[in-house]
């Protein structure tokens, strides 16, 4: 559930009335609902009941301080991938012992600047990064916490793009030699062994895959005990769908996502840490967009609106659906069929082909539903389009948390070399 809503045939976020914000800020602009965002994170939380595991909110899923602010208040810790968003995290508010520290490429200087931070635990990838962390944490003379991210070889029956627990991804270590890995961290200096990880892939609508890779964890973290390693804490990443077809069937609920995670490993005695990212914001945001022509080709309708490919890259990468909505609600109006294009040199940039719309005119607004998370975080300048405002709404107020990029800034990033500056 979220909180855009019609009323009195305009839609709101919460209530505020998206014509308001366009009116102030301007389009494209990110929305996103205070009040979505917390209820997403409560209703993940108390899907686990008494096991009171620790939420990291995935930051790449949506780094703006404002929202990780947000989800700090509830409590939430951090799931960071760089030395950048582990600075967004600890500014907004989130406590270095909440944050845990993913992605195959950690350097040497992002290591330390973890340690120094005091971060809960590095989910470190490979040999050679624990051999780099090892020699990090020796010469800070302090002890880095580490599990192990193993890949469980499970197919997460998701896009291709987005899954990460096969054999052949690039994640984690096979689960096939934790022997010898956790023998090895238990023989390096500085550091220390307290947990499992896994993260299988993203946007997975069904449990099986989830079921079948945790399993797998629990044996192995038995298995591990058994061999003397104190493993403390098990972290199951993130990864669990959200519904972006309003028609279609949604993914499992968090509500059976956490019952099938107690039935799996209830009796485990362990902390549990998850790392959910678009489940908290994929649906606490919108992009707001404004139709600047309705253009009628050879046997096609386009509608050409003021977002892009830059501002929003799902489509064009993954194929991605997102929901359209208009604005202002016209029960009466005839039914289009159209292609959505934004305005950059590229077919690519199409973010719907063939969608039943009531029809509209330049001028009129629009939603793209469900881009709260991996929407802003993705956008790049791609033909020289500054970065789009971002907004949040709580109750009837809003805020710009996020300011639109002027093309002044945009452009003034470029230096000329110095044999073009000519006196
Ligand atoms: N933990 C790790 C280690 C991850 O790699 C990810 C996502 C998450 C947690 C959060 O997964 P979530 O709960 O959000 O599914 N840009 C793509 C998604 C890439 C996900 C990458 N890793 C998209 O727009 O669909």
């Amino acid at each position: 559930m979220d909180h855009f809503t019609y009323k009195n045939d305009i839609l709101h976020a919460e209530d505020v009335a998206l014509t308001t914000i366009a009116q102030a800020v301007g389009t494209p602009v990110y929305v996103y609902s205070h009040a979505t965002l917390t209820r997403h994170y409560r209703v993940f939380r108390d899907a686990f009941k008494a096991l009171n595991p620790l939420i990291c909110f995935a930051v790449k899923a949506n780094s703006n301080q404002a929202v990780l602010a947000t989800l700090a208040r509830e409590g939430a810790g951090a799931d960071v991938v760089s030395k950048g968003e582990l600075m967004r995290a600890l500014r907004a508010g989130i406590p270095a012992e909440k944050i845990v520290f993913s992605g195959v490429g950690k350097t040497a200087d992002e290591m330390e600047y973890a340690l120094k931070a005091g971060i809960k635990q590095f989910n470190v990838e490979s040999e050679p990064e624990l051999e780099v962390l090892s020699a990090v944490a020796t010469r800070m003379e302090q002890t880095a916490p580490v599990s192990i991210r193993v890949n469980p070889d499970v197919d997460a029956k998701t896009h291709a793009k987005i899954s990460t627990g096969k054999a052949e991804n690039k994640f984690g270590i096979s689960w096939t030699r934790v022997d010898e890995i956790y023998a090895k961290i238990a023989a390096l200096p500085g550091l220390v062994a307290t947990g499992v990880d896994v993260h299988i892939g993203s946007q997975l609508t069904d449990l099986a895959p989830f079921r079948e890779a945790f399993i797998r964890v629990v044996d192995l973290v038995k298995h591990l005990r058994a061999n003397g390693h104190d493993i403390r804490h098990i972290d199951l990443g993130g990864g669990l769908g959200i519904p972006y077809v309003a028609e279609e069937k949604a993914p499992p609920l968090p509500a059976e996502y956490g019952q099938m995670v107690i039935d799996v490993l209830g009796d485990l005695d362990c902390e549990l840490i998850f790392e959910p990212g678009r489940l908290i914001a994929g649906n606490a945001g919108v992009l707001l967009t404004e139709v600047i022509y309705r253009k009628e080709g050879e046997g096609k309708t386009f509608y050409i609106v003021d977002a892009a490919m830059n501002d929003l890259a799902r489509p064009a990468m993954y194929d991605a659906h997102h929901d359209f909505f208009p604005v202002k609600r016209d029960t009466d109006a005839e039914m289009d069929v159209a292609d959505f294009v934004g305005p950059i040199c590229e077919s690519g940039d199409t973010f719907a082909k063939g969608r039943k719309t009531p029809r509209l005119q330049g001028g009129d607004l629009m939603i793209m539903k469900s881009c709260g998370a991996y929407g802003a975080v993705m956008s790049s300048t791609y033909n020289t389009r500054p970065l789009v405002a971002e907004v949040m709404v709580k109750g009837d107020q809003y805020a710009v948390i996020r300011p639109r990029q002027s093309l002044e800034e945009l452009i003034s990033l470029d230096c000329l070399p110095h044999w073009e500056i000519v006196s």
